[in-house]
Formats: structure tokens, sequence, C-alpha cells
């Protein structure tokens, strides 16, 4: 994994829909973890590849005090982040023992330590068998683990591989970003008013710019909202009012700083589809579970009002390791 979700979780957002959730989860993600923690026998929990801590952070709204909370995470994140960001009290947050740099597969707890683990949009990021079989090795005999995952036919993975689409065609195909490039050095230093106007009539200027315009007709018409969503029309809005005045170096670095920024969007979506559970894969998990001494007792669609977004499934471990 690159260090894609590092730099993610330092924005500070609790959920990985970026700004889509204000905080925490609502709606039915939120019911349903509500409902998984209301068992008062749970006496310690995991919840793997936790990101910012979302389900944890329910866990201790809904779990007895005395419950044990475990968080891991391959990524790098910080509690004292999550605290300032989210104006999270820090005792609620001291309730969460965290782990990180810690992969799925290779979880490092004692055997027979938790009656639930959970993962929300989490362990499919690692390789599936072993992170189930890592699983198992931590749960406790008649101990759960509960996941909601990503799912190849849901509307989340179709959404994200039309956004994929979009931007491998700005990045690579329409090479959007070399336009920008090429006009800034035509443009040179801009520093005043005269520089201004005699870019009015740069005839190499304006031939570029016929195309950037080209290119913004034909991604709007082709992928419409998804496109919107690359903020790719503020960047244009940008670069041609304040951004106009000043030197070639500096618009290379707004010009930089946006290609980079939609690179790693990029290669999150790139991790997500991959993630995402196959039909093939969802046969073959309960013979995965078999193997480690568990039981699939729930394999279903999840859904959100009437959009199918992802896969529940239920573990449940039948023997002490
Ligand atoms: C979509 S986010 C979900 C985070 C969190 N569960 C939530 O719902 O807000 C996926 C998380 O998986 C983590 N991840 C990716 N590969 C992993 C692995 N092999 N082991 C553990 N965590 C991993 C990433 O760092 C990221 O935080």
């Amino acid at each position: 994994m690159a260090n894609h979700w590092d730099q993610y979780w330092q924005q500070g957002f609790l959920t990985s829909f970026c700004g889509d959730y204000l905080g925490n989860y609502q709606d039915e993600f939120r019911r349903f973890w509500i409902d998984a923690f209301r068992n008062e026998s749970i006496s310690a929990m995991l919840d793997v590849a936790t990101g910012n801590l979302s389900i944890p952070l329910l866990a201790v709204e809904k779990l007895p005090s005395n419950a044990d909370i475990y968080a891991t995470d391959l990524a790098h994140i910080s509690k004292d982040l999550i605290a300032k960001k989210n104006k999270i009290a820090k005792d609620k947050l001291a309730r969460i023992n965290l782990r990180t740099g810690e992969s799925a597969e290779e979880l490092e707890y004692p055997s027979n330590s938790f009656d639930l683990v959970t993962s929300m949009f989490g362990f499919e990021y690692a390789n599936k068998q072993k992170a189930i079989q890592s699983i198992a090795q931590v749960m406790k005999k008649g101990g759960k683990f509960i996941a909601i995952a990503h799912y190849e036919n849901s509307l989340i993975i179709k959404k994200n591989k039309h956004s994929m689409s979009c931007l491998k065609e700005i990045l690579y195909k329409q090479k959007f970003f070399n336009h920008f490039i090429n006009l800034s050095k035509v443009m040179g230093d801009v520093r005043g008013k005269e520089d201004l106007y005699s870019l009015k009539f740069n005839k190499k200027a304006e031939k570029i710019r016929k195309k950037i315009n080209d290119s913004l007709h034909y991604l709007e018409s082709k992928y419409g909202e998804v496109f919107l969503e690359t903020g790719i029309f503020d960047f244009v809005q940008y670069f041609f009012g304040r951004g106009i005045t000043g030197t070639v170096k500096n618009r290379a670095a707004i010009i930089n700083s946006k290609l980079k920024e939609l690179e790693i969007h990029l290669l999150r979506l790139k991790d997500l589809i991959g993630a995402a559970f196959t039909e093939k894969e969802l046969e073959q998990i309960d013979s995965i579970a078999v193997q480690h001494n568990m039981k699939v007792t729930k394999k279903a669609p999840f859904y959100k009002g009437q959009d199918l977004v992802a896969i529940e499934l239920e573990l449940v471990k039948l023997i002490s390791d």
C-alpha cells in the first residue's frame, strides 16, 4: 500500500468518504454498527483497518464502559490529530487502544483475545484470505467477525469506476495539465498590466487556451457530475484569475499541486476498486472460513435506501485456537 492513506487520514476526516459525512457515519451505516455494539457480553473488541477510528468511536458510545476497545491499521493514524480536527474529547479517544503500521494479515495480538472483530470497508484491502486467517487466530471461541465490505456490484464501486476512468482520461489521454504547463511557458512571467495586455494578442497562448476549452467541454459532457467532483473547474478559474499573474515557476507549482492531488486520488480509487469483493471471492469465503475454524453466518447485500452499497459478512469462530 502506498502512503496515500497516511496522507488521506492526516486531513482529519473520520470516514473514508471525504466530506460526504460531517463527522462520523450517519444513516444506515451508523445504525448497523450501533446495533452490533448492543451486545452486553462483549468484553474485548478489535476494529481492523480502522482509519481515523470511525467504528471504535461508535463502540465507545455503545459498549459497556468496562469493555476493551482495540483498533489497528496499516496506515499512520494520530489520535491527537483526530481529537483536534473533530473536537472529540480526549477521554473518549483514551478508551481506544490503537496500533498503527500493522497489517490485517499479521495481527499481533494473543490468540483467543476478542469476542468481536469488526471491519468497515477495511480488511478487504489486505489479502483477504490471509486477513481472515489472522482475524480467526485472535478471536475467542463463539466470537464474531462482522464486516461491511466493498462489493464489485455496489453503487459505490460502479461510481468510483466511472471516476477512475475520468481521472485516467484527464491525466493520461487528454494530458490536461500539459496544456497548462505549455500555456504557462508561452505566457512567461506576468508582472503587470502591460504583460496582461500583450497576452491577449498572443496567438500561441490563444491556441492552447482553445485546446483547454475543448478538453473541458469534452470531459464535462462525457463524465458530468464525476468530472465536476474533480475540482478541475475551480482550478481553471483560479489559474485564469488570481493565478495568471506571477512567474512561470509559481504557476508550475500551482499546476503540479493540482496534478499531484488528482494522482493521489487515482491511487486511492485503484486501491478501492481492487479491494472490492468479486462474486467469485464471495463464493470462496465459506471454504476459507472452514479452513480457519469459522462458519459464515451471514453474507448479504447491504442497502442504503434503495441502493446496494456493500456486502455484509458475519463469521463465527467455532473452536478456540
Ligand atoms: C476505506 S478505509 C476504511 C477506514 C475505516 N474502517 C472507516 O470505515 O472509516 C480502508 C483502510 O484500510 C487500511 N488498509 C489498507 N491495507 C491494509 C492492510 N493490509 N492491513 C490493514 N489496514 C489496511 C487503510 O490504511 C485504510 O485506513
